[in-house]
């Protein structure tokens, strides 16, 4: 095992360039100082974020995906990480509500893209694209490629929710360097995307966790088979 982080552990492979990635059942919020389990959690994150890269990857956006090893785990490639997290929001919720004081679920006219330092000593401060450039954890290119990803990402994933009844209120991205290319990596799940059910208005993501609405399992099952499109074990 190279790292453990709170959601995911990372091993080392035969290969320098690729690490297994598994999906852990346990959940923290606010900076790990919230925990839980969440059953089944590391096994719908794990299927529900390959689906999600060979989507991408098919519409043109590169990421460390590789292959799924077990319900569990997956082969990624090996990413130099850049330490920057991407919120990408279609609708205003979560920090950004109590940042410009709006109601959750007021609409925005066009996606809203953010950044963050990720540093949980720090509780993850927004910076801007000065703070990226000037401390060296992107260059201009790379920065400008990361944007144009995020968008991307957005409009892929955007419509392809909406066919499963689900509106993708708000995600969070990672990206790292592999080979000089800037990539997608981390995961993208319920953990890191905000879905609201567009006919019962429905939490469907950690925010049921973090908010202790209960049901969180059964809401990320039940966003997993949207997503497969049918009934398969968990
Ligand atoms: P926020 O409204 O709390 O800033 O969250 C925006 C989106 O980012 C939301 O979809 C949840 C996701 N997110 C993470 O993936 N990791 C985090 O640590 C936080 C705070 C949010």
């Amino acid at each position: 095992m190279l790292y453990e982080g709170k959601a995911k552990k990372i091993f080392a492979t035969a290969d320098a360039d690729t690490v297994l990635v598994e999906y852990k059942d346990e959940a923290t919020a606010f900076d790990g100082t919230k925990r839980g389990v969440i059953q089944s959690k590391g096994i719908v994150n794990n299927r529900m974020s390959a689906a999600l890269f060979a989507l991408l990857e098919s519409e043109g956006v590169p990421t460390h995906f590789i292959k799924t090893i077990d319900g569990r785990s997956m082969l990624v490639k090996r990413l130099q990480i850049i330490p920057v997290e991407v919120v990408v929001r279609n609708r205003v919720a979560g920090s950004l509500a109590t940042r410009l004081g709006l109601p959750e679920g007021t609409a925005l006219r066009s996606p809203i893209l953010e950044t963050y330092y990720k540093s949980d000593e720090l509780h993850d401060p927004m910076v801007c694209d000065s703070h990226i450039l000037v401390m060296g954890w992107a260059t201009p290119a790379q920065l400008q490629r990361i944007k144009e990803l995020a968008l991307r990402v957005n409009e892929v994933l955007r419509p392809f929710f909406l066919d499963r009844s689900l509106e993708l209120v708000d995600f969070k991205l990672e990206f790292g360097l592999y080979k000089g290319e800037v990539v997608l990596g981390d995961e993208i799940s319920p953990d890191t995307c905000r879905l609201w059910d567009i006919r019962t208005g429905e939490k469907m993501d950690k925010d049921r966790f973090r908010r202790d609405l209960g049901g969180e399992r059964e809401a990320y099952v039940e966003v997993l088979q949207r997503i497969e499109g049918g009934v398969h074990d968990v």
